[in-house]
């Protein structure tokens, strides 16, 4: 292999440019040109394909988002998109293809990968850690701590005016970034997806806590189909008498900002293992990682699977989060 492609897509999450680091540094340590594309696949189809020296991605270990930018391709979907983007490797002497992003991203590389018979590797990247086969994925962990730290402010406000504060979450339809954010914040009620509650059910637990409890933190995952936030907070009025509540949506606050040092030592991680993998001949795999270790994924089982939350930790969450 002479020449390899980068790419980052969807969702930047923090730790992209630390991974993209560590991919044109292993690279050049194995006499390997790394090629970065810009705007994920669009740019490959767009032909927005340049050279990325090992000085270039010197002083980025500690920036947010992505240098190499970062889009959600509709023309990737369609075959002839796919043609394009391949003539485009084709004649820029590319033998291989470095994808970093979430699901959506995962799986259009795959497709590619198999349709071209084209040397792919994937790199889990996603704020929402929401990958099947790899513990963690890059991003996660910085907006794990982002949302933990917002949650504390908004705590002193909770307490001090004795407010239920509902404080919705990203993560699309996984509630995994939402549990672990509300157990590390201490949320008294943490709503997710994937464990179904009924607007009852929600109303009677919170009647419990607070009849003990005034200030309450809710932490509401994005996914979770309670009708707006507005109509939600709405309802809660209605039930709990006397009730002061507020709700906070993040938003895309909690996908930017510098990269915790466990992001930054994953994406580094990921990044030298996807250049050592790609050189041996691995194709249409994902490198993820378990029980601290870098291991190899199938696309397929990447794409096909569902990475399940562990509900234990609502239980956990439940029992001391209350008195
Ligand atoms: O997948 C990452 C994520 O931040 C999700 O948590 C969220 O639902 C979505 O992307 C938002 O996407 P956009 O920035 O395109 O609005």
């Amino acid at each position: 292999m002479k020449n390899l492609a980068v790419l980052t897509s969807g969702g930047d999450s923090p730790g992209m440019n630390a991974c993209i680091r560590a991919i044109v540094r292993s690279a050049n340590h194995k006499n390997i040109n790394t090629f970065g594309i810009q705007y994920g696949y669009n740019g490959l189809i767009k032909n927005n394909i340049k050279i990325l020296l090992p000085e270039e991605v010197s002083n980025t270990i500690h920036i947010g988002g992505t240098i190499l930018k970062s889009a959600r391709s509709e023309e990737f979907f369609s075959k002839k998109g796919r043609k394009k983007a391949y003539q485009n490797l084709k004649m820029n002497n590319i033998d291989g293809m470095i994808v970093l992003g979430g699901d959506g991203s995962l799986t259009g590389a795959k497709i590619f990968g198999d349709e071209f018979k084209f040397n792919i590797i994937g790199i889990p990247c996603t704020i929402d850690n929401d990958v099947y086969g790899t513990d963690y994925s890059i991003g996660f962990a910085t907006a794990r701590e982002t949302i933990v730290n917002s949650i504390d402010k908004i705590r002193d406000t909770a307490a001090s005016h004795e407010r239920i504060f509902i404080v919705e979450v990203m993560g699309r339809e996984s509630g995994y970034l939402a549990l672990e954010s509300g157990v590390a914040s201490g949320a008294e009620l943490i709503l997710i997806p994937e464990n179904k509650n009924s607007m009852t059910d929600v109303i009677n637990k919170l009647k419990k806590i607070n009849n003990k409890k005034k200030s309450v933190i809710i932490v509401y995952a994005e996914g979770c189909k309670f009708g707006s936030l507005n109509e939600f907070s709405q309802k809660i009025k209605d039930s709990i008498s006397n009730s002061n509540v507020r709700f906070s949506i993040l938003g895309h606050i909690q996908r930017g900002g510098i990269p915790s040092p466990s992001d930054r030592i994953l994406a580094s991680i990921l990044g030298y293992e996807s250049i050592n993998q790609i050189i041996k001949g691995k194709t249409n795999k994902m490198i993820g990682i378990k029980n601290q270790k870098p291991i190899l994924i199938n696309l397929d089982d990447v794409i096909s699977k569902k990475k399940n939350v562990d509900l234990s930790l609502i239980e956990i969450s439940n029992i001391i989060s209350k008195y």
